[in-house]
């Protein structure tokens, strides 16, 4: 495949937002789309406050900020889509939602573009089965925050192709990132880890182990994490997890994968961390 040079980002929350971010500040023509138009204006915000973060750190000079905002463009229009070489997935966590937009996407996308999806923890290969293009459909998954984690980890479905793989290891590797590989199983690599031990910090609370204060403090000073697990928690997003946590336990077919009922109760409750202000902890 011949150079990417412009990708559509869908989905302009925290990640899709980030991975816009990474994508323009390498080089790359962005057009983010959200459904929401008050989450596009707040996209451009926390854009803005990031690459002025950059800047004033010295990692990049003004010039080259300044330039990387002209190479985004925020639309509503997922039309505007149809000239992209690759299109990145980046809205809520869930299958069905997913498919509907994999769906659109393959009808609006140009045939040779990739299709790939930031999802945390949805078989690849299912979202690859909703398009007539199962060859060119990928899993990209980025860390949050995408401008400063360093990894990709990259899922490759059961019929993406080798030039589908060579062509997203590529562009991960252009936005300056280290990519893992995994096969297709619930989770992937990290999720599969990091989110049954999320769930355990929960359980750890709702079964009065000890405060939650204690329960970070001592993930982060006896195991040099840089957050505890709950304080993870509310900055991935609660529901974002829960869904991860839910994903985990019908395709691994596990009871240890079974949400606590404390992290269910807060997501029903709309504590959905830092996003919202609220979730183990306040924030003001
Ligand atoms: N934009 C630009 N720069 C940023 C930034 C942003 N959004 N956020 C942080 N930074 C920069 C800061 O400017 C600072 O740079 P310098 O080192 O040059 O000073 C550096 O990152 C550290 O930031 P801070 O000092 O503000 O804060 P911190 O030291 O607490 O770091 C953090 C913040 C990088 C988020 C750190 O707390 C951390 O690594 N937390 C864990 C994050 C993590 O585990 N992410 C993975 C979650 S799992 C996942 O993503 C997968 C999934 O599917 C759920
Ligand atoms: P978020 O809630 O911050 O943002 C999701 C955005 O998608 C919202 O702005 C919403 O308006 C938009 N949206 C929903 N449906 C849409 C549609 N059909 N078309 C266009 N836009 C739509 O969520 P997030 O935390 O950015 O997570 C997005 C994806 O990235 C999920 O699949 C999640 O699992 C994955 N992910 C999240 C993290 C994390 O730490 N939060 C890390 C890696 C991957």
């Amino acid at each position: 495949m011949a150079t990417v040079k412009r990708i559509g980002v869908v989905g302009g929350g925290q990640m899709g937002s980030g991975i816009a971010q990474v994508a323009t500040m390498h080089g790359v023509d962005v057009w983010l789309h959200d459904l929401d138009p008050q989450a596009l204006s707040k996209a451009s915000s926390s854009i803005s406050s990031s690459i002025h973060r950059f800047v004033s750190k010295s990692h990049i000079t003004q010039a080259k900020g300044a330039e990387a905002l002209k190479r985004l463009r925020f639309t509503s229009n997922l039309e505007d889509f149809r000239l992209a070489d690759f299109i990145i997935e980046a809205i809520v966590e869930s299958e069905d939602v997913k498919k509907d937009l994999f769906v659109k996407l393959d009808k609006i996308a140009k045939s040779s573009a990739i299709l790939a999806s930031n999802t945390s923890s949805i078989s690849i290969t299912r979202l690859a089965s909703s398009t007539s293009r199962p060859r060119q459909v990928i899993g990209m998954h980025f860390m949050n925050p995408p401008p400063v984690m360093k990894l990709i980890e990259i899922v490759r479905g059961a019929d993406t192709s080798e030039e589908t793989f060579a062509a997203t290891k590529a562009l991960a590797e252009r936005m300056g990132k280290v990519v893992i590989t995994s096969q297709d199983y619930s989770g992937f690599i990290v999720n599969r880890i990091l989110m049954p031990m999320i769930n355990e910090a929960f359980f750890a609370l709702y079964t009065g182990v000890a405060t939650k204060e204690d329960i970070d403090t001592g993930m982060k000073l006896g195991t040099n994490h840089p957050m505890g697990p709950l304080e993870l928690a509310d900055f991935i997003g609660l529901d974002v997890c829960l869904s991860i946590m839910r994903v985990l336990q019908a395709g691994l077919g596990d009871n240890k994968y079974a949400p606590c009922p404390l992290l269910v109760k807060y997501v029903d409750a709309g504590r959905l961390g830092r996003k919202r202000g609220v979730g183990v902890y306040e924030y003001h």
